[in-house]
């Protein structure tokens, strides 16, 4: 594919480089087609039996992105005190949300409790903070664990919520303990949920997880839910033409072991998953700036001004991100090519977005596109090097443009002093 932004129709017709003069650079716009379509894609993966899709709001936290999820009939879970606030804020009933914190005190504990959200505690600690707070409330007796499944997958170690190296759920060997815990506090226990990582497009690992989560869940009587995680994949290398995630293939392959599970336990609990990247990632895109082209002891460098402050995924998961070039509001057509390498204005060598990347030859004041950014990029975005956060822009429907973010100012960096 030359250009996905040109495939897509992102843009709508609005000129990038007059969006980028009149919002400045760097900045995020995501497509509101392209939101919707991924949400309405994973609001159906089990269409069999009562099912909910969770938009895992860490991945973007927009305000107007949650709205879009809530227009599009789908639930949300949420990691902290905040993303709940913002969920709230955007207008989701209680019962839309469900709360899988990791290591809370008790003061966002009891912020679920007082708003009536069902929380997973994903360790015996919590599960024992959580009873005493919900016992001395009177309140809050319906709960859900994480269960650590043993397994997990994802594109980098650091990804991998799931077995035993890492940090998340509950052992296996330790779920005898969580009835005594219950069974002190009074707590009524809903559901159980997993994660066992992030951005596969080979359905296999995630098939094997639901499967090993159902022969768990048989030893819990009484369900409401039971949560799978999240983790579907997008093509990151889609300027490639690398295949999308074998949507239609993994629902075919999920019913059997849902309808053998059912059979067994004699009911059909509520089913759950927890797509965060799906939903957002390929509605997204980052517009930069090139201030600078130079060489260094023969490697050429692009400085541009999205640096890892707008975009840290390259940086810290050596994540791979396409990057298309616009000049004078035009895509650059991908031929003679040449190898460079994409920087940001970053005080750190790692500040690398594209590492000795075959593109068309780039000048100064060209916009860099990133593509695949509408994940885990403004949520991960940081003030480093007291730079401004960017602004976030949305091209509706209709292909109006709506700032729903402003760009921070100098006086907000100032402001908690
Ligand atoms: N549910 C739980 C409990 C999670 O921890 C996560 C992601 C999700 C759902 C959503 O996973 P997704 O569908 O987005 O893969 N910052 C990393 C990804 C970290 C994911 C953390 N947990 C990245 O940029 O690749």
């Amino acid at each position: 594919m030359n250009s996905y932004i040109e495939a897509s129709d992102f843009f709508k017709g609005n000129d990038p480089e007059k969006l980028a003069e009149e919002y400045k650079t760097p900045l995020y716009v995501y497509s509101e087609d392209i939101i919707r379509e991924h949400m309405a894609t994973v609001a159906k993966v089990i269409t069999k039996y009562d099912y909910t899709a969770n938009y895992s709001v860490k991945a973007n936290t927009n305000i107007e992105i949650l709205k879009l999820a809530l227009g599009e009939g789908i639930n949300c879970d949420a990691m902290s005190e905040g993303e709940l606030r913002m969920l709230l804020k955007a207008g989701f009933p209680s019962e839309r949300i469900f709360f899988v914190p990791n290591n809370v005190g008790d003061e966002e504990l009891e912020f679920a409790i007082d708003n009536g959200i069902v929380t997973s505690l994903d360790s015996l600690s919590q599960l024992e903070k959580y009873g005493r707070l919900a016992a001395s409330k009177n309140a809050g007796y319906e709960c859900a664990v994480r269960i650590n499944p043993g397994v997990g997958a994802g594109h980098s170690e650091k990804v991998i919520t799931g077995g035993k190296k890492t940090k998340f759920g509950i052992a296996e060997e330790d779920i005898p303990k969580i009835y005594d815990i219950l069974d002190k506090y009074g707590l009524k226990l809903v559901g159980i949920n997993q994660h066992i990582g992030s951005q596969f497009l080979d359905p296999k690992p995630y098939l094997d997880a639901v499967e090993n989560l159902l022969r768990i869940a048989r030893g819990f009587k009484g369900l409401k839910f039971i949560d799978f995680g999240g983790g579907y994949g997008i093509p990151y290398h889609k300027l490639d033409d690398e295949a999308v995630y074998p949507m239609e293939d993994f629902k075919a392959r999920l019913i059997p072991i849902l309808d053998a599970f059912v059979a067994d336990y004699g009911y059909a609990p509520l089913f759950k998953s927890e797509p965060g990247r799906f939903c957002v990632a390929e509605g997204g895109v980052i517009l930069g700036r090139v201030h600078a082209v130079k060489e260094n002891a023969g490697r050429r460098y692009a400085g541009t001004d999205v640096g890892m402050n707008v975009l840290i995924r390259p940086a810290m998961y050596d994540s791979y991100h396409d990057v298309e070039i616009i000049r004078d509001g035009r895509v650059v057509l991908r031929e003679d090519m040449s190898e460079i390498t994409v920087t940001g204005p970053i005080c750190e060598s790692g500040d690398i977005l594209a590492k000795e990347r075959m593109l068309p030859k780039i000048q100064e004041d060209d916009l860099v596109c990133v593509l695949d950014a509408g994940a885990y990029g403004y949520s991960m975005a940081s003030a480093y090097n007291s730079r401004l956060r960017p602004a976030e822009i949305m091209i509706c429907h209709d292909g109006s443009v709506k700032l729903i973010r402003r760009r921070e100012t100098y006086e907000d960096l100032m402001s908690l002093f």
